[in-house]
């Protein structure tokens, strides 16, 4: 608090991200990050970028990125807005489609960030509880709102939606903006991307942070209406003309263009994910259906903060969040190969002492 922060300052209270630890090597399994390299055309654009072209301000629509995402969706061009981070491109979202007049939905546990935003836009929202398994209740979405905004699959649970119930959720809110984030939709689950053409209030928004393996990049996009993609360049052009730099649009468009690359780190990525499952089962842990880059689960014995505290000792970093109906889960991202060994050696050894 200070003397001249606005009262809106005053009110905020930002996102807490995952720990990002500088001081201790860690195996990191607590922000959803690929654990493999990126595609290695996107480390030959980058060792052979022409850097001259740095001196110069990037395209402020990247063109040639929006056009690559758009081949690779079956869309057209001005049926794709990209930005920086889909963190950025869902605050654009916010600010050009939510209404202040009515609020908005979206799960009771779910990305933090959606309350920030609000937070930030002054939007109200309601928060219809997932039921006691975890899972999304989509009669709680057939009623007036100012706009709906749904992980698929959602977060931290990992648990996904199918496509049909996407389309009802769609009929059931004609009259507001249906966002879908499919941040880990590549993991598992089905986009809604191929329902564009026929809802004319959808977005879907995706990111370069987890399928593609480049989170440090910062890059995501939406696809939907051209008029929808429209209100997002309005806002966008009215904040940060230029956010993607020509370096990373050109790795961007590397990683697109490397499909066998992605369809090879995504499959290893469902696979150790399978594999960690039946592990964690093993070991007494009820682990959440997912179809995500992370699995949620709670140990029937053992409390999830005192596993967290013991896995970090042992140099090992899981999410967990303190937060009511969720403070006794862990959510894990799935390693390589080696790190989910070493996790699931770590967890054996906690376990087996008590
Ligand atoms: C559900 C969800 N949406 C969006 C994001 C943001 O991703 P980014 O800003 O890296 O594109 C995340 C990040 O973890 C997420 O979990």
């Amino acid at each position: 608090m200070n003397r001249y922060w606005s009262n809106l300052v005053s009110s905020l209270q930002p996102y807490t991200p995952g720990e990002q630890p500088q001081d201790q090597q860690y195996i990191k399994l607590n922000t959803n990050e690929s654990p493999y390299p990126p595609s290695p055309r996107v480390t030959e654009v980058m060792q052979t970028f022409d850097y001259s072209r740095l001196a110069r301000y990037p395209d402020p629509e990247s063109r040639d990125l929006v056009k690559a995402l758009a081949d690779r969706h079956q869309l057209q061009p001005d049926q794709v807005f990209v930005g920086n981070g889909s963190d950025e491109v869902l605050a654009h979202c916010f600010q050009a489609f939510f209404k202040q007049t009515m609020s908005i939905l979206f799960p009771d546990i779910s990305y933090s960030f959606y309350p920030v935003y609000c937070s930030l836009f002054q939007i109200e929202y309601r928060q219809p509880e997932l039921d006691d398994q975890f899972r999304i209740r989509l009669d709680d979405y057939a009623t007036d709102n100012g706009g709906i905004i749904i992980p698929n699959p959602n977060a931290p649970t990992g648990i996904a939606l199918e496509l049909g119930q996407i389309r009802s959720l769609l009929e059931n809110n004609r009259d507001s903006v249906v966002i879908i984030d499919e941040a880990y939709v590549d993991f598992g689950a089905q986009s809604a991307c191929q329902l564009i053409d026929e809802f004319d209030n959808l977005l879907v928004v995706q990111t370069f942070s987890k399928s593609r393996s480049l989170a440090a990049i910062r890059i995501g996009f939406a696809c939907g209406n051209r008029l929808l993609i429209e209100a997002l360049q309005r806002v966008k052009n009215s904040f940060n003309s230029y956010p993607i730099s020509s370096l990373n649009q050109a790795a961007a468009i590397a990683a697109v263009e490397d499909e066998e690359y992605f369809q090879q780190t995504r499959r290893r990525i469902i696979d150790n994910r399978e594999q960690l499952t039946r592990e964690l089962q093993t070991m007494d842990f009820e682990v959440l259906p997912s179809s995500a880059n992370f699995v949620f689960a709670e140990h029937r014995r053992l409390h999830a903060e005192d596993l967290y505290q013991r896995l970090k000792s042992a140099g090992i970093l899981v999410r967990y969040f303190n937060k009511q109906r969720i403070n006794n889960h862990l959510r894990i991202s799935v390693g390589d190969e080696t790190e989910c060994q070493a996790l699931t050696r770590a967890l054996q050894a906690i376990t087996n002492e008590r």
